[in-house]
């Protein structure tokens, strides 16, 4: 089975999936990571020299490379993986795979991501918290259509990271 951990940037995909790799032990993989391995370059460097279009081709790719392989894992994949090339349907249509949302408030996201701005381009350009929040609002309102289509969806905001794998680990049994 691949576990393939999908939310927002800052919810926490990376170090849950880690933790829940731990866990069931199973290989994790980040899908950012194997993007940047593919191009060669970080993914600020893909969204400025190529564009975004062009980083969605190449992570769509990814993905569906990722869901081909045999191998049982744990994937966190990108805040925007699930919202574009009907990635969610090529997702959902794996027997073989089970998506997991995890659903953070709008004001934990804010915190998180605040400090990390200029490593993220889609807000890197963002100049307040007030900017960002209402960025944040937004565009967690269109996403959150895709986002729902998880098979499970696990609210993050009020637990400790150790809860959350606690709580996906008894869903998953
Ligand atoms: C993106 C999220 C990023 C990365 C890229 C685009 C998005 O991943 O894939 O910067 O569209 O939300 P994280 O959610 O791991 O930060």
């Amino acid at each position: 089975m691949k576990l393939l951990l999908i939310g927002y940037m800052g919810s926490g995909k990376s170090l849950i999936g880690k933790m829940l790799a731990q866990a069931m032990q199973l290989p994790f993989y980040d899908l950012d990571t194997l993007i940047e391995s593919n191009y060669g370059a970080p993914i600020p460097t893909i969204f400025s020299e190529k564009g975004e279009i062009y980083f969605r081709k190449l992570e769509a790719k990814i993905l569906r490379e990722t869901l081909e392989s045999n191998q049982n894992c744990v994937v966190a994949l990108g805040g925007g993986t699930p919202c574009y090339a009907q990635n969610m349907q090529a997702i959902n249509a794996k027997q073989d795979a089970f998506s997991i949302y995890l659903q953070t408030d709008l004001p934990v996201l804010v915190e998180r991501l605040l400090s990390e701005l200029k490593s993220r381009p889609l807000i890197a350009h963002l100049k307040s918290k007030e900017d960002l929040t209402d960025f944040v609002r937004k565009h967690l309102f269109d996403r959150s259509p895709y986002y729902m289509e998880a098979k499970l969806k696990i609210k993050t905001s009020a637990f400790t990271p150790a809860q959350v794998v606690e709580k996906i680990v008894l869903q998953l049994f």
